[in-house]
């Protein structure tokens, strides 16, 4: 895998790390690519244009209001770049750059080209302060940045500009063109594979107003639909009601029951791999009241029948995927429960969730073991983004041993 013929759009922004840009503008030419840079006016203030344009050996845009030569016209530069590009790297990357784009500013070239781009990833290789990383405005930035798609490359720790030491420095030029190499690599890898994410909870309705349901936020499902994308999946996300956004580039359809999910999910099928990450909600009610029930001095009696096991029907389905993994939240006997409902549901793997004493809905962090037929693995406690990613490899690893170790 190589960068031969990507055309990268090189966004370089206000640290003093900027100064290595033109270093990784010449190394990416060399690796095969088209290189066009934007440069923000903070930038300028480290780096000049003509050594930007000398490394990339295009001319360099940097004035959304007096825009450089593009082919479709003036007007529309920031549009076109982004058309343009295979993908986007945004290089010394500040936090204040950070923070516009979650806000989606678009006062500069860099923000309105970055605004105008929903489908190229975009890469991001962060120089600052070891507090300014540190900070909980920058972490809260970084996690939606991640949430949104883009990968960061670093920051790696070191000497800082400011005299300090911490994690803040830019990635050098050769590791930030080695991880968009490897991302390439691996972003290929699950090309040609088709895969199923249920995510969130359902919600079961009693009457127009009210339903049972409970408080999954989607963020694992939604992280490990991002993982199998970027590892070139074609994925398709099945979500219970969540307020959480979209994952860049994944097929999502939003259901509220587990009828409906079952449905969209047989409706999508065949899959090579599935991942039910959802809480489906066990029970409905046996009759749903068209109006409003009223109170009338007695409690009602809810009558509920059960719900279909989504993983279960994936599971033994006589299109069953290649591989079928389902969660399950317990607080005693993980492992021996944990190898018991894959008996029970006929998957291949399960992530337990150990729930003892501990928060796991809604938060960012949990505590797996993964747990296979013949094998249990304590993952220990992980970001749900990293247990995605760790997901996402051990898939690969799966239908691809040969390949896989090749990557490692
Ligand atoms: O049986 P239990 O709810 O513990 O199983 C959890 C696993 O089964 C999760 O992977 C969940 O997504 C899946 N499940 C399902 N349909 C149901 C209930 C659970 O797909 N009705």
């Amino acid at each position: 895998m190589s960068l031969r013929d990507k055309n990268i759009l090189l966004i370089v922004t206000g640290s003093i790390a900027a100064q290595k840009s033109p270093a990784l503008a010449r190394l990416l030419v060399k690796e095969g690519a088209n290189v066009r840079c934007i440069a923000t006016k903070a930038a300028q203030e480290f780096v000049s244009l003509e050594e930007l344009e000398q490394a990339s050996g295009n001319p360099v845009s940097h004035d959304l209001w007096k825009p450089g030569q593009t082919e479709e016209g003036a007007a529309i530069e920031h549009i076109d770049l982004t058309r343009k590009s295979d993908l986007v790297l945004i290089t010394a990357a500040s936090a204040n750059f950070m923070a516009r784009m979650v806000h989606g500013y678009a006062e500069d070239l860099a923000e309105a080209t970055l605004l105008a781009n929903n489908s190229k990833p975009v890469f991001i290789a962060p120089a600052m302060n070891v507090e300014m990383w540190n900070h909980p405005a920058t972490r809260a930035n970084v996690q939606t940045l991640v949430e949104r798609g883009a990968h960061f490359i670093g920051p790696a720790e070191g000497d800082l500009a400011c005299g300090e030491t911490g994690l803040g420095r830019m990635s050098e030029p050769e590791d930030i063109t080695v991880a968009l190499l490897a991302h390439m690599r691996l972003h290929a890898i699950l090309n040609g594979y088709k895969a199923l994410v249920t995510s969130g909870p359902t919600y079961e309705p009693l009457d127009p107003v009210r339903f049972l349901g409970n408080r999954s936020s989607g963020k694992q499902g939604h992280a490990i639909a991002r993982a199998l994308s970027n590892a070139g999946a074609d994925v398709t996300l099945v979500t219970g009601p969540v307020s959480i956004p979209d994952p860049a580039g994944v097929k999502t359809l939003h259901v509220e029951t587990a009828q409906e999910m079952l449905t969209a999910v047989q409706a999508n099928a065949p899959y090579d791999i599935a991942v039910c990450a959802a809480a489906v909600s066990d029970w409905r009610a046996k009759e749903t009241s068209a109006q409003k029930i009223k109170k009338s001095g007695d409690a009602p009696t809810l009558e509920l029948t059960e719900n279909p096991d989504i993983l279960a029907a994936i599971s033994n389905a006589d299109n069953r995927p290649a591989l079928v993994i389902g969660f399950a939240a317990e607080t005693t006997s993980l492992v021996d429960n944990a190898k018991a409902k894959i008996d029970k549901k006929g998957c291949d793997m399960i992530l337990a969730n150990d729930v003892s004493g501990e928060k796991v809905f809604g938060h960012d962090e949990t505590h797996i073991h993964l747990i296979t037929r013949t094998d249990a693995e304590d993952w220990g406690v992980l970001s749900k983004t990293a247990v995605a990613k760790k997901l996402a490899t051990r898939i690969i690893r799966t239908l691809q041993p040969d390949v896989c170790k090749d990557v490692a």
